[in-house]
């Protein structure tokens, strides 16, 4: 398939029809917890990454300024391989997290438990995000952290040795998990987080696999430390989040077929997939040979019948954080009106994904209610529309499925490029499928 540059400023129109196989990127959320957990392990190590999008080069980018050797060369057909050497034992001014909540989050963690002091930053967008929910427990366990009003910039100054911690999050939150675990490495005793709900096990499954004392039974999260971590390996498997919009473009589309390969099928990222099977989408999963910490495999789907609406809330919703935007596209697509509660937490990822998803789906043409904590959809007449994306990845890929698959007309997003925080290659896909040379 080729790659070539494609304009992303053109109109994204309903294709004829969607075809093609896919290699999407790794996942990001496992590809931050194995640069960081390896650096705190002082490698060697060699992780594998496809096209890694820009938060994951925000993480790279700190531990290097943290004196960590992140290293990048070619690999084979199109997976760079990155090698990571050295424990983070300096601190190179300020450390940009970009754009990169889960880079913010998990490093105040990992940075908790190390004689040095750092502040961490971003761009205007993560600068808006709630850190006081980070920060709190850090220094419960012995850290100093200094917020600005509870957001960034953040000052850290960690200590070699912390106190263990039973914490009850006040969301279910994976990047809030990662850091108390990060930090209970350094802890003296049971570290034990309690979680308002499931979430993604990406820090569980990778630390205990370099050798650390960790669990998950229910939505608790134990560890014993102190803990020293073993360097390994890995191959980061694609990222299920970037599969969910051609799931659910080809679920809307009335002619579509579609191979996704080597896509991370770790259960804790699935419940998209249960979603779109409930909706009525025609999706077969098969798993490949175990290899690391994650499982994988390919993701088959193809065109059905009319999508069946759907109620979503509760404690499902922090299993599909990420998905909701794209949700809310099939949503539109759907034979009658779907809902979406309890997801307030939406109001503050990299943009205010309620308000910025229920104003596309009105530009669209979707019949659509705002709600505090989510929205209430049905199909309308889809119009053409200018997206503001307000810069969130999430929200310009919604949209460009929205326009592939007609659920809108003619989708302009203001800010294509911003799909590159987590899918750089994803224009390249979409032409693809669509079967535009690229
Ligand atoms: C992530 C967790 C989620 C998700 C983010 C990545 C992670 O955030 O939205 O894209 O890698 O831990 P929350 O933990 O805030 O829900």
């Amino acid at each position: 398939m080729s790659l070539a540059p494609v304009d992303p400023a053109r109109a994204v129109r309903r294709a004829a029809r969607l075809r093609g196989e896919l290699r999407l990127p790794s996942d990001k959320s496992v590809a931050h917890r194995a640069l960081i957990a390896n650096a705190l392990a002082g490698g060697p190590a060699e992780i594998r990454l496809r096209t890694p999008g820009r938060d994951v080069l925000s993480t790279a980018r700190c531990l290097r300024a943290l004196g960590v050797g992140v290293d990048e060369q070619d690999g084979v057909r199109g997976v760079a391989r990155w090698t990571v050497v050295g424990v983070p034992d300096r601190t190179d001014g300020t450390l940009d997290c970009g754009n990169s909540g889960t880079t913010m989050r998990l490093l105040a963690g990992a940075l908790a438990g190390l004689p040095l002091r750092a502040t961490l930053d971003g761009d205007a967008s993560l600068r808006a995000r709630p850190m006081d929910r980070v920060a709190a427990p850090l220094r419960a366990m012995g850290a100093s952290l200094t917020t600005r009003h509870g957001r960034a910039p953040l000052l850290i100054e960690g200590a070699a040795r912390l106190r263990a911690l039973e914490h009850r999050l006040p969301v279910a939150s994976a990047q809030l998990i990662g850091a108390v675990a990060l930090a209970a490495l350094a802890a003296e005793g049971r570290t034990l987080i309690h979680a308002p709900g499931s979430t993604r096990d990406h820090t569980e499954r990778l630390l205990a696999w370099m050798g650390a004392p960790i669990s998950r039974h229910g939505d608790v999260t134990a560890i014993d430390g102190p803990a020293r971590l073993r360097p390994r390996s890995l191959t980061v498997p694609g990222d299920p989040s970037a599969a969910v919009p051609w799931l659910v473009a080809a679920a809307v589309h009335p002619d579509a077929e579609l191979l996704l390969t080597g896509v991370g099928l770790n259960p804790s990222r699935l419940a998209a997939v249960g979603v779109l099977r409930e909706m009525g989408a025609r999706i077969e999963l098969s798993q490949g040979p175990a290899a690391g910490p994650e499982p994988s495999g390919d993701i088959a789907v193809a065109s059905g019948s009319r999508l069946r609406p759907i109620s979503l809330g509760g404690a499902q919703v922090a299993a599909l954080v990420d998905e909701l935007p794209v949700l809310a596209v099939a949503m539109a697509a759907a034979d009658g009106v779907s809902e979406l509660r309890d997801a307030g937490e939406l109001r503050v990822k990299e943009s205010d994904r309620i308000a910025a998803t229920v104003a596309g789906l009105a530009a669209i043409g979707a019949r659509v209610e705002e709600l505090p904590d989510g929205w209430r959809v049905s199909p309308g007449a889809a119009t053409d529309a200018e997206i503001a994306t307000g810069g969130d990845h999430r929200i310009a890929i919604a949209f460009a499925i929205a326009g592939l698959s007609g659920v809108a007309g003619e989708v302009r997003l203001d800010d294509p490029a911003c799909v590159s925080v987590s899918y750089p290659t994803f224009w390249q896909h979409l032409a693809a499928v669509s079967g535009e040379a690229a």
